[in-house]
């Protein structure tokens, strides 16, 4: 996805890190009743339910494609026991540019989907369950449906998680007043975008000051200031999900958004920006008035 001149074309994959699949389960999933979907005034209800063809047919239809992806692929699982989270981690081992397995501990959509999320024994359970199954790294994806998450962190970290990624979406309802009925299918759903953004700023933050492994940050994600302040925070890497949905062209301009921040700034790299946030470390006085970030 180059131009003439051998530059990436605005939309292609060459300035993500990496692709994160929708979640894949063992088997097919239908989902849930719909609607499954519903905007709320700053971001969006969903109860999606794990709608997936099921392992063999994402191996047979869709993986021979990432291959040729211009950005490593990262995995995306969910099961209910550990020997079938083992077995689901072992199917993607050793496939040409997947480059982790991310284990949605946290989908708030479907039964039983919180457990790994919500137990730190159940969570250090169904790690050391995936980490069986994979010789590749392994992300761990918490949930902010907890009153505190910082010993499910832990837990993640102790069973052998190599990143936590977070957070996934936070539990809310829509109520349709002509029907008097929840909006969406499942009733409940999960909310993304801007409006969680500062619950999952909050999460990063009391997590990356706990854990010695990478926090990836994630929750309306759409500019390249919001990824700024999950990277101060103490997220090593960013996540965009929702955003996309508005502008498919949102990664590259967020990636152009923090090369220009590193240059104005004078700051090396993205590492260096990691945690400044955090208490103990003397926070970055930069004017940013002529930063378009
Ligand atoms: C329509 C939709 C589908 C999603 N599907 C998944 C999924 O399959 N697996 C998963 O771990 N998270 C899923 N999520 C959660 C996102 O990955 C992310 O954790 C959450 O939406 C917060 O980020 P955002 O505000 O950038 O979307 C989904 C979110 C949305 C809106």
């Amino acid at each position: 996805m180059c131009d003439e001149d051998g530059k990436p074309v605005r939309g292609s994959l060459t300035d993500c890190g990496a692709l994160v699949t929708k979640t894949v389960t063992l088997d097919e999933r239908e989902g849930n009743p719909s609607p499954r979907l519903v905007r709320t005034p700053s971001g969006w209800l969903n109860s999606m339910g794990l709608r997936n063809p099921g392992a063999e047919a994402v191996l047979r239809y869709q993986a021979p494609n990432w291959a040729s992806w211009l950005c490593p692929v990262v995995v995306s699982i969910a099961a209910h026991h550990p020997a079938s989270w083992t077995t689901l981690a072992s199917r993607f081992d050793g496939l040409e540019n997947v480059a982790a397995i991310e284990a949605n501990l946290s989908c708030p959509n479907v039964a039983g989907g919180l457990d790994a999320s919500i137990h730190p024994k159940v969570t250090h359970e169904t790690v050391k369950a995936v980490r069986r199954g994979t010789s590749l790294p392994v992300i761990a994806k918490l949930s902010p449906n907890v009153t505190d998450i910082r010993p499910i962190a832990l837990a993640a970290e102790d069973a052998g998680a190599h990143a936590l990624s977070m957070i996934n979406t936070v539990r809310g309802l829509v109520i349709d007043t002509e029907s008097g009925r929840p909006y969406l299918g499942a009733g409940t759903g999960g909310l993304s975008g801007p409006a969680i953004r500062p619950i999952a700023l909050r999460f990063v933050y009391e997590v990356a000051d706990v854990v010695s492994i990478p926090v990836i940050g994630m929750g309306g994600v759409e500019s390249a200031d919001d990824a700024l302040q999950f990277l101060m925070a103490g997220a090593s890497a960013v996540q965009v999900g929702t955003a996309r949905f508005n502008d498919p062209n949102v990664i590259q301009d967020i990636a152009s958004g923090l090369r220009r921040y590193l240059s104005i700034t004078g700051f090396g790299s993205i590492s260096d920006v990691v945690g400044l946030a955090r208490a103990d470390e003397s926070p970055a006085e930069v004017d940013l008035d002529h930063v378009a970030v």
